[in-house]
C-alpha cells in the first residue's frame, strides 16, 4: 500500500493506504477532486502506480493490466456506465463476459437477469434507450457476469432518480451478502456509510479518516462537510 499516482508530472494521490477485509463493504467519500477514483482506478490497473505497492489474497497487483484482474476474481462498474449504446441489454451482458473462459456464460447471464427483473423484460432493447437507472443496473450486471470477489463501483449512484438510487443501494447490499467485498465510491456518503462496515474520507490529494461507517456518520467533521450537517 502508501500509493501514490500521478497524471504525467502532477500528482493525484499520495501515501494513500487501504483495504477491503473479506465480505465488507468499503466507502470512499470526500471531495470532488480528492482522488476517489484514482485510488479505485489504481486497484484495477488503469492508472499506473507512481509508487508503493497494491496486494489481493497476498499477490501484488501493482502491475497488472485491467483485463488481467478479472480472472483474479475482481471486477470494476466503472464511473458513467460505459456501456455499449447501440447494443442490446444481452450483448452487453455477453461483454462482460468475455473472456471468460470456463462455465456456462448463458446460464450466467440468465441469472443476472433474474436479479434485475426490469432489464429481463427489456432483454433485446438497445442499451443506450434505457433508462439512467436501468443502464446503471446493466453496468452492475455486467460487472457481476464475472461472478468478482471484489467489486470496484465508483459513484453507481450518480445521477440517478431517488428510486434508483435506493435500487442500486439495494442490490450492492444484495450482491454483498451473497459473498462478494465491495469497495464503493460515493457522492452519496450518507447512504454509503449506511451500507458500508467501514469508510475512508478521502481530503484533496490523499486520506484524512478511516472509521466504522457507523462512527463516520455520527462524526461531526464528516456531518458538516459530507452529510449535509
Ligand atoms: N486523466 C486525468 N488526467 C489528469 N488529471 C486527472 C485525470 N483524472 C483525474 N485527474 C486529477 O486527479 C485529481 C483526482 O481526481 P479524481 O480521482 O477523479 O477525484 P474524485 O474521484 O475524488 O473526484 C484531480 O485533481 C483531477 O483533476
Ligand atoms: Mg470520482
Amino acid at each position: 500500500m502508501n500509493i501514490a499516482v500521478y497524471y504525467g508530472s502532477v500528482k493525484a494521490i499520495e501515501d494513500v493506504s487501504f483495504n477491503v477485509n473479506q465480505g465488507e463493504i468499503v466507502a470512499m467519500i470526500g471531495p470532488n477532486g480528492a482522488g476517489k477514483s484514482t485510488a479505485l482506478k489504481a486497484v484495477f490497473g488503469m492508472v499506473p502506480l507512481h509508487s508503493g505497492d497494491m496486494l489481493f489474497d497476498g499477490s501484488s497487483i501493482s502491475a497488472l493490466r485491467p483485463d488481467e484482474h478479472v480472472p483474479l476474481g475482481i471486477s470494476l462498474v466503472p464511473e458513467g456506465r460505459r456501456l455499449f449504446h447501440s447494443m442490446t441489454v444481452i450483448e452487453n451482458l455477453e461483454m462482460g463476459a468475455f473472456n471468460r473462459k470456463n462455465g456456462d456464460i448463458k446460464a450466467d447471464i440468465e441469472n443476472i437477469l433474474d436479479m434485475f427483473p426490469s432489464l429481463k423484460e427489456k432483454r433485446k432493447q438497445k442499451a443506450g434507450v434505457l433508462s439512467t437507472g436501468e443502464q446503471q443496473l446493466l453496468a452492475l450486471g455486467r460487472a457481476l457476469i464475472q461472478k468478482p470477489k471484489l467489486l470496484l463501483a465508483d459513484e453507481p449512484s450518480l445521477g440517478l432518480s431517488p428510486v434508483y438510487v435506493d435500487v442500486i443501494f439495494d442490490k450492492l447490499i444484495e450482491i454483498n451478502k451473497a459473498g462478494t467485498s465491495i469497495l464503493l465510491v460515493e457522492q452519496n456518503a450518507r447512504m454509503a456509510l449506511e451500507i458500508a462496515q467501514r469508510g475512508y474520507v478521502f481530503k484533496i490529494g490523499g486520506i484524512f479518516m478511516e472509521d466504522k461507517g457507523d462512527m463516520l456518520i455520527e462524526n461531526e467533521k464528516v456531518k458538516s462537510a459530507f452529510l449535509g450537517g
